[in-house]
């Protein structure tokens, strides 16, 4: 059984966000400091996030609103772990971008869209700031790319030595 067109075009669109999300990350790293391509690199990191929040809203929506896909796997627990492991994704689709914004706004820096800023949701806050970091800092840069690490293990593993073409599942 396939996944719904919606939820793989989120799928491609996502890892394609996160490619850009760790290269802008690095484009930020590497320009001077206080530079404005600093701050140009961190809006565009920003709104690439955004992104990936809006397309887990609607991920979600359709995860819940179609017909539930059946697992691949047999045993109870290998099922058990199959559900838990996409569960731990969309948390993380979810909170990552989240703790992002709460990291960005909370320091009173404004977003810009075409050289107008953008309104922010909150205010300038230490324990707003301290939260963003825990959700958006070097842990979970670790974990984020340990659980994709594991995720592509998994599908090369079933498409090449288990042989059950899991890759057609999540293509159109
Ligand atoms: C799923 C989406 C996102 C991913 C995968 C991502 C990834 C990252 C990574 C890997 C870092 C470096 C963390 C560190 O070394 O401390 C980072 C930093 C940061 N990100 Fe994101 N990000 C996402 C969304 C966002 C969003 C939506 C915003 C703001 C609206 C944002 C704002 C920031 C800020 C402010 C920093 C810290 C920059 C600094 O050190 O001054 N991110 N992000
Ligand atoms: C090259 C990288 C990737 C490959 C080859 C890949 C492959 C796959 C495959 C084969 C499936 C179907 C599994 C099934 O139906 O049981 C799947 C589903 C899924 N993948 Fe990936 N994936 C990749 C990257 C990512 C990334 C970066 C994320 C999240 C940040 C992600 C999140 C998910 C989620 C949540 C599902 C479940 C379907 C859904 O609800 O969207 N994948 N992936």
């Amino acid at each position: 059984m396939k996944h719904s067109n919606k939820i793989i075009l989120a799928h491609w669109l996502t890892i394609l966000l996160f490619i850009l999300l760790f290269l802008t990350n690095s484009c930020r790293e590497w320009a001077e400091k206080g530079s404005d391509w600093r701050a140009v690199w961190l809006n565009l990191h920003a709104w690439l996030g955004i992104g990936v929040l809006l397309l887990s809203c609607i991920r979600l929506i359709s995860r819940l609103t179609t017909s539930k896909i059946t697992s691949v796997y047999n045993s109870k627990f290998m099922h058990t772990l199959h559900a838990i492991m996409q569960v731990v994704f969309y948390i993380l689709l979810f909170i990552v971008p989240i703790c992002g914004y709460l990291r960005f706004s909370s320091r009173g820096h404004m977003l810009t869209l075409a050289g107008q800023s953008v309104p922010s949701l909150i205010e300038k806050s230490d324990w707003l700031h301290a939260l963003g970091k825990l959700g958006h800092g070097e842990i979970m840069q670790g974990v984020v790319l340990t659980v994709i690490g594991i995720h592509i293990f998994a599908a090369l593993y079933h498409q090449f030595i288990k042989k059950d073409n899991i890759m057609a599942r999540i293509c159109r």
